[in-house]
């Protein structure tokens, strides 16, 4: 099943069963939020799950682009993206946890196909504050699936304050077909989380007190790329449909090693949606993680050879990320964004070297060395860090 299918399936299982198919077409969320980007599928409807009622009724799917910069740094391992998309479903005070669950094994188990020896899943044990979720625990134990209770890791909050609850999380086996699983969720890591269920049923308050909430929802989110990465046995989001057409037109253009490679796929695929929303770089908010990105791009590329260009980067490339991401604003105008901040990268990178080659920058760099070459000529830290190495 490829990307586009699996997402069809979800969304028509929930169309199937009353929910509306709300948009989540943009990373930005509205003006009035303070987040640069949405982190989350559900942020946006933060403020229906504390009980204002939403235009499009009680039961709702999504499928929501993302984007993190916590994770900037580990992208390049198999799984993390920077920008990807989360598949959602909710219940605003309408059915309960336990029909949630009971769909999410339906759709598991009938939609995508995933036998039911492959799967494993955690429910909310209890602590001081909460007493266990016996309801979860009853339904999975009626479904015949095998349960592990825990604590704080079947706890969901968005944060130190606001709505949060007990969660069911869902399992599956990724020990490969013939090695049977082994172990539970929090003993082997090859039973990998998919799918997290949450009955929003508090508020956390600023004196750390829980206040019930009057119309608990549920709240489920699936990452896409990690489901898409088990349904078609993969170890790596690299190697699912998603990147195929990366990986083969990439590696014959630039020789670079793994995790190089993942990078510059990722930043530049993340960077294609972040200007088709509508974002360009600058030196602020969500024009400065742009530029990052960009930044970062064009640093992998360059450590081995210093002429590899953008301009040399397939347009059936960008074309791919815009169509997926639904956006139609053409692959000219990205492409000029991109090289337009390559060629002001060059001209950073041309003063970096100029500065750097004076006999006080010879030697170690000092903090205050760094503060100064950012301040007074807008060098970044991680440019004079790698510019200064590579003398
Ligand atoms: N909001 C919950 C999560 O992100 C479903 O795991």
């Amino acid at each position: 099943m490829n990307t586009d299918q699996t997402v069809r399936v979800f969304t028509d299982f929930y169309r199937e069963r009353g929910h509306r198919l709300i948009t989540g077409s943009t990373l930005l969320p509205p003006p009035s939020d303070p987040v640069l980007f949405t982190t989350s599928g559900m942020h946006p409807l933060t403020p229906y799950l504390e009980g204002h009622p939403h235009p499009q009724g009680r039961r709702l799917v999504n499928v929501q682009r993302c984007l993190r910069t916590t994770d900037l740094e580990e992208v390049g391992d198999s799984s993390h993206l920077t920008v990807f998309e989360m598949l959602g479903s909710w219940s605003l005070g309408d059915y309960s946890h336990s029909q949630s669950l009971r769909w999410g094994y339906e759709l598991l188990r009938d939609g995508f196909g995933i036998p039911d020896q492959r799967l494993h899943v955690t429910v909310f044990g209890g602590d001081e504050q909460v007493g266990p979720d016996l309801e979860s625990l009853r339904t999975w134990e009626e479904l015949g699936v095998p349960v592990e209770p825990t604590r704080e890791e079947n706890w969901w909050s968005n944060g130190p304050v606001g709505p949060c609850g007990p969660d069911s999380e869902i399992f599956v086996w990724t020990g490969g077909t013939g090695t049977p699983p082994r172990g539970t969720p929090t003993t082997d890591p090859r039973w990998v989380e998919i799918w997290n269920h949450v009955v929003m049923r508090y508020r956390r308050l600023d004196d750390g007190s829980l206040r019930p909430l009057d119309r608990p929802g549920i709240d489920t989110s699936m990452g896409l790329e990690r489901l898409v990465t088990v349904l078609q046995g993969r170890d790596s989001v690299y190697d699912t449909d998603l990147f195929e057409p990366w990986m083969r037109c990439l590696p014959p253009l630039w020789d670079l090693d793994e995790p190089s490679l993942r990078l510059v796929c990722d930043h530049l695929r993340s960077g294609i949606v972040v200007i088709g929303d509508g974002v360009r770089p600058s030196n602020t908010g969500r024009g400065y993680v742009l530029r990052r990105l960009v930044r970062r791009v064009l640093t992998s590329l360059r450590r081995d050879e210093p002429s590899r260009t953008l301009s040399d980067l397939p347009l059936e490339l960008v074309q791919h990320t815009l169509d997926h991401f639904r956006l139609s604003c053409g692959t000219d105008s990205v492409v000029e964004v991109l090289l337009e901040e390559e060629e002001r990268f060059d001209r950073l990178l041309e003063r970096g070297r100029r500065l750097l080659s004076r006999t006080e920058y010879r030697g170690p760099l000092s903090e205050r060395d760094y503060e100064y070459l950012h301040d007074t000529y807008g060098l970044p830290r991680e440019l004079v860090v790698s510019l200064h190495g590579s003398r």
